[in-house]
């Protein structure tokens, strides 16, 4: 079972993919991961769930074993079929594969397997599903992701009547006393990444207010400074820890 970073009050900025530059992922991964920025999503459309085409199991292979050292990876996948695509993404190296409940009519089964083959698992709800289909799921799952957009496409605009879903979902995560990773994704930036984390996301998918920047290490720095601030002002990592926690990007 790989060893995951657990959800500790420091809220992961985590850089898509999608908005990366496709003939050169690495070259754009390693400044931020130098920076501190190690955990990236990559987005996985197959053009049926979602009506576009991403990324196949070959790109978490050759990021995982090519030089991007450390990278933690997760496949979120917005495809039809994960009970046949998710064991080919943790197969291929992915640190959590996260599959869309509506995708999925026995989810229990995937997240078995997939735990089976020694990776995080997560599970997804697209904006017009309600939480009620992924709250029964918090206490096997290591991530649960809130679509903050409509699924397939970057550069959308953030969805705030979203904020609601993500509340009830870190208030079923605290009252259950979970270290279950609630992750948002979609049109986050220095201004919305304080919305969600104020509302209680520690994992913030952030794809064209990142790569689509000139210094994407600063924008991935002022998004995570905006963000820590919102989400330790809400103080909703009443763990042990009650120190304040250092965003470790910042400067
Ligand atoms: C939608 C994608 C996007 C992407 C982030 O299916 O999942 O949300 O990751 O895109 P931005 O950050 O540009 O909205």
């Amino acid at each position: 079972m790989k060893r995951l970073p657990r959800p500790d009050g420091r809220v992961r900025i985590v850089p898509s993919l999608l908005a990366a530059d496709f003939a050169d992922i690495r070259g754009d991964l390693k400044p931020l991961m130098r920076a501190g920025f190690d955990w990236a999503s990559i987005d996985v459309m197959d053009g049926h769930f979602v009506p576009n085409l991403s990324f196949g199991p070959d790109l978490v292979s050759a990021l995982k074993h090519n030089g991007t050292g450390k990278v933690r990876l997760d496949a979120h996948l917005m495809v039809e079929k994960p009970e046949v695509y998710g064991p080919v993404f943790a197969a291929a190296g992915a640190d959590w594969v996260v599959f869309h409940v509506e995708a999925c009519r026995s989810p229990r089964p995937l997240i078995k397997k997939l735990r089976s083959l020694g990776c995080g698992v997560g599970v997804a709800v697209k904006p017009k599903t309600p939480v009620k289909a992924l709250e029964p799921l918090l206490a096997e799952i290591d991530l649960a992701l809130v679509m903050t957009v409509e699924p397939g496409f970057g550069g959308q605009g953030f969805i705030r009547e979203m904020l609601p879903k993500i509340s009830s979902l870190r208030a079923a995560i605290a009252r259950n006393r979970l270290k279950t990773w609630l992750q948002v994704d979609g049109g986050v930036n220095a201004e919305t990444a304080p919305l969600a984390a104020g509302a209680g996301a520690d994992a913030l998918v952030a794809g064209s207010a990142v790569f689509g920047k000139k210094n994407p290490v600063s924008a991935a720095k002022a998004i995570s400074r905006a963000a820590q601030n919102a989400f330790s002002k809400s103080n909703f990592f009443n763990g042990t820890a009650r120190r304040a926690v250092k965003a470790p990007d910042a400067d």
